[in-house]
This record gives structure tokens, C-alpha cells and sequence, in this order.
């Protein structure tokens, strides 16, 4: 009988408790980031394709509020990431990693917060290893103080690399899967959403693992590099990686070297294969000097909506014809994104039919140019003229 006496207090004290929450989640601020916890593939920038090491917090700044200012943040590109080179030679006397005192002299929570106030999210970068590529302190066997510390600096992103050494070796011993789960744990003890980006290079197949260990995301290659040869050599490499990728845990074929020197034709290429491949979309290019090409490219709609939708999975490759190629996306409409490749140097035809695209039985079929826009409804082959090192992207719907 005496317990009844407690129910106006409790009830005083639910109500006070769901105020508090309600005023504490509706109060301003700059716009809710657009991925917080990457519910699609990670998209945002990142500071290496473009500057290496020669980085500064005044160039950080720029990129961000460039990000912020170009359409790409409101497009979704949420991730501002700041790669090797940002920390000072040496820990601190706690032995914590610090700003490079040189180039980043505010520190890197004053920059954390430039990013957040733009709705942004940040992201810095360590590795598993004794130091850096770049030779600068990494985080082996101080993963706890390193994610205290990108968490009181109010990091949301961690690229988390494989070098051990200066001249940019693997780390000998313990297997990466360890490494990257230790760091995990250490991020999720910290009690902040901080998103696990698996940078081994594709060696120890992390695919396999490295969702069960913790990533968002784990890059299934070596460096991307802005040239021809290897944005096809890493595309390659993508083919049969299909059945790994899930919501929440994407294959990554590297940072996107879109801006930094490919043409035109190979611009939309290496574009249309990143989103049909449902990779992270980090843009890697000066943000503050884009050029209608690169900027209509990071800025495609309709691709993004491809690159958004996990549908029934990661893109695969469904034809090999030596330099021409047909892959193909099943969208969650009932859709199919198409990627008609020519790898040649000469304009070439590629052509699929809908039934090799996996479109099911119709009259006539809607057909979208995911470059160029509406095409005339079909019902005959698929695909067209494609100049060299380029691509022919299309969404088809069949009409009922
Ligand atoms: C490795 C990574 C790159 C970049 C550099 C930085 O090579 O794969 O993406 O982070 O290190 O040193």
C-alpha cells in the first residue's frame, strides 16, 4: 500500500526527465549531419589525393567551408578528413597525440569545431602501426589514450592506415585483424559514434573481417593514383568483392581522384564506377578551384542516387569483352543501373539487352542517361556509341 505514495513523484519525475530530453534534442544548431553514423557509404572529402602531407589548418578550413559552400555538403558529402601529417613529431608529456604546433596551431578540436558549425562532420586519421606512413606517431599500443583523445577533440571519422614504419612497410606480427579490432574497441569505449574506416590495403582480404572487427568501411586495394592505368587496374580488382558489401559495411576502392588530372571521359568513368559499386565517396580534388567537369561530376544526381541505394547489392560486372565491359546495379525500385565500358582508346558500340541487365519481361522500357538525361523509351538492345575511356551510364525501368 505504501508504494502507491511514490506514483505522483515518479510521475512528476518521468515527465521533467522527457521535457528535459525533448528540449535538449530540438535545440538549434548548424543542419543534423547527413550520414552521423554512415547509413549509406561514407561521403565527404579527404586532404591526401590532392595535398599529401602539405597541409595546414588554414587549407583544412578552406576545404570545409568550400564543402559547405558548393553544393557538395547539401548532396551529402558530410565528412571532412584530415589525412597523415597533421600531428607533431612527438606525444605529449602524457603521451597524447598533438597538433603539429607548425601548421596547426590552434589545435585540432578549434578545427573540429569549425567543421561542426558548417554541419559537417569530422574525421582525422591515424594508423595501426608505431608510426605513420609519413613516419609521424601512429597508434599501435596506444589505441585507449588515442580514442579518448579524437573523442574529447570531437572526432566522427577514423581512418585508421597499416603502416608500421618510415618507408611505409606492413607491420610484421600480429595479424590485422586484431589491430583493427583493438582500435574499435577502443573507439566504442569512449562512448562517441565514431566511424571505422579500414585502410589495409587489401592484403590480409579485409572483407572478410573487418566488419566483424569493427569498420564502416575497408579499402580493397593499394593507393589510388589519378591515372588511367590504375583507376582501371583498381576497378579490376572490385570484380567478385560484390557479395561482401552490406549496409554499414562497403567495400572501398579508395579515395576519389576525380578533379586531379583525369579527362573528361575518364572523369565520368571512374564517377559512374564508384557509385555503382556502392563505394564511400571521398572526394579527393582542391574544393576551392573546381572546374564545371569536376564539380558536375561530384554533383551527379541521378549517379548519387545510384551510389545511395544498396538495392540488391554492390554493382557487379556481368560481361568482360576485353576493352569493353557491362556491369550492372539493381536498384531498390525495380531499376537497373547499367555501366557500358569502353576501355579502348577509339570510340567503340557497347550494347546489353534487358534481359542480360536482369530487367524483367516488358513492352517497352524507360531509359535514363545518367550523364546526359531522358533517352526514347525502348524495346530493343540497350547502350550505344561510347568514346574511348569512357562510359555510357544508364537507370532502366521497364514500363508496365
Ligand atoms: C597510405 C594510405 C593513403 C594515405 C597515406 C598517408 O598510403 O593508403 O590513403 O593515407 O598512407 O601517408
Amino acid at each position: 500500500m505504501t508504494s502507491r505514495r511514490w506514483w505522483p513523484a515518479l510521475a512528476v519525475l518521468v515527465l521533467v526527465l522527457v521535457l528535459g530530453a525533448t528540449a535538449w534534442f530540438v535545440q538549434p544548431g548548424p543542419p543534423a549531419p547527413a550520414s552521423a553514423q554512415a547509413a549509406g557509404p561514407p561521403m565527404g572529402w579527404n586532404s591526401w589525393n590532392r595535398f599529401g602531407c602539405d597541409i595546414d589548418e588554414q587549407l583544412i578550413r578552406g576545404q570545409a567551408d568550400a564543402l559547405a559552400g558548393s553544393g557538395l555538403r547539401d548532396a551529402g558529402y558530410s565528412f571532412v578528413v584530415v589525412d597523415d601529417c597533421w600531428m607533431a613529431h612527438e606525444r605529449d608529456a602524457q603521451g597524447r597525440l598533438q597538433a603539429d604546433p607548425a601548421t596547426f596551431p590552434s589545435g585540432m578540436k578549434a578545427l573540429g569545431d569549425h567543421v561542426h558549425g558548417l554541419g559537417l562532420e569530422f574525421g582525422l586519421y591515424s594508423s595501426a602501426g608505431a608510426e605513420t606512413c609519413e613516419g609521424r606517431p601512429a597508434s599501435r599500443d596506444h589505441e585507449e589514450v588515442d580514442a579518448r583523445t579524437f573523442a574529447e577533440w570531437g572526432v566522427d571519422f577514423l581512418k585508421y592506415d597499416y603502416c608500421e614504419s618510415e618507408n611505409g612497410d606492413r607491420p610484421a606480427g600480429a595479424p590485422a585483424r586484431d589491430r583493427y579490432a583493438k582500435m574499435s574497441a577502443a573507439l566504442r569505449a569512449t562512448g562517441r559514434p565514431i566511424v571505422l574506416s579500414v585502410v589495409e590495403w587489401g592484403d590480409e582480404r579485409p572483407w572478410e573481417w573487418a566488419h566483424d572487427a569493427g569498420g564502416t568501411m575497408w579499402r580493397t586495394t593499394r593507393d589510388i593514383k589519378p591515372d588511367w592505368p590504375n583507376i582501371t587496374g583498381t576497378l579490376d580488382q572490385q570484380a567478385g568483392l560484390e557479395r561482401y558489401a552490406r549496409p554499414g559495411g562497403w567495400n572501398d576502392p579508395d579515395m576519389l581522384q576525380v578533379g586531379n588530372g583525369l579527362d573528361e571521359d575518364e572523369t565520368q568513368f571512374h564517377m559512374t564506377m564508384w557509385c555503382l559499386l556502392n563505394a564511400p565517396l571521398m572526394a579527393g580534388n582542391d574544393l576551392s578551384a573546381m572546374d564545371p567537369i569536376t564539380s558536375g561530376a561530384l554533383l551527379n544526381r541521378a549517379l548519387l542516387d545510384v551510389q545511395r541505394d544498396f538495392g540488391d547489392g554492390q554493382g557487379r560486372r556481368l560481361r568482360d569483352d576485353g576493352d569493353t565491359e557491362v556491369w550492372a546495379k539493381g536498384m531498390s525500385d525495380g531499376s537497373v543501373a547499367l555501366a557500358l565500358l569502353n576501355r579502348g582508346t577509339g570510340h567503340t558500340t557497347v550494347t546489353t539487352s534487358t534481359a542480360e541487365a536482369g530487367l524483367p519481361d516488358a513492352g517497352s522500357y524507360r531509359v535514363l542517361d545518367l550523364w546526359n538525361g531522358e533517352q526514347p523509351a525502348t524495346s530493343g538492345p540497350l547502350g550505344g556509341d561510347v568514346a574511348g575511356h569512357g562510359v555510357m551510364a544508364l537507370r532502366v525501368w521497364p514500363r508496365r
